[in-house]
């Protein structure tokens, strides 16, 4: 049984786009700001809509790595893999993460807490290795500190409600 969305709110969106030329990316950035993600009710709604048949709104979805057709978790945990994290150990960190989270890199916890992503670079290589949690980083990390790091965002952690 597919999960059924409020819809309203995509219509305030869609109202604000009606007729403009250029609107399907602008509509997907705040329906997912809305929603959290694409689910496919939304999509569904936004390509009758705009008159935009639904195979080329997938399209845009897949090819901009801003959108997601999953939920996120609460919180984006994000594993640096670039050339100097990598050297300073970023695999054993990622490892612990995924253990800890059971999840794959790219994957959300089930109780949607947490996403995990890896990414290249994220400019403090003279922290490596490094994760971000959020806005946050964390660095010079080893697979331990790592895990402690989560726990912070934990429902008891001190960064639950910022
Ligand atoms: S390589 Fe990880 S912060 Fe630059």
């Amino acid at each position: 049984m597919p999960e059924s969305f409020d819809l309203s709110k995509l219509d305030e969106v869609l109202s604000h786009y009606r007729g403009e030329r250029g609107a399907l990316i602008p509509v997907l950035q705040e329906a997912q700001n809305v929603y959290g993600y694409l689910p496919e009710e939304v999509l569904r709604r936004i390509s009758r809509d705009l008159k935009v048949p639904l195979s080329k709104i997938y399209g845009v979805i897949t090819f901009y790595a801003q959108f997601y057709l999953t939920p996120r978790g609460k919180h984006v945990v994000k594993s640096c893999q670039g050339t100097a994290c990598h050297v300073r150990g970023a695999k054993g960190v990622l490892d612990s993460l995924c253990r800890e989270l059971k999840v794959e890199p790219g994957g959300t916890t089930e109780d949607l807490r947490f996403s995990l992503e890896t990414v290249a670079c994220v400019g403090t290589c003279f922290l490596a290795p490094v994760i971000m949690i959020d806005r946050d980083y964390y660095g010079k990390l080893t697979p331990k500190r790592a895990v402690d790091a989560l726990k912070k965002y934990s429902p008891d952690g001190k960064k639950e409600e910022a």
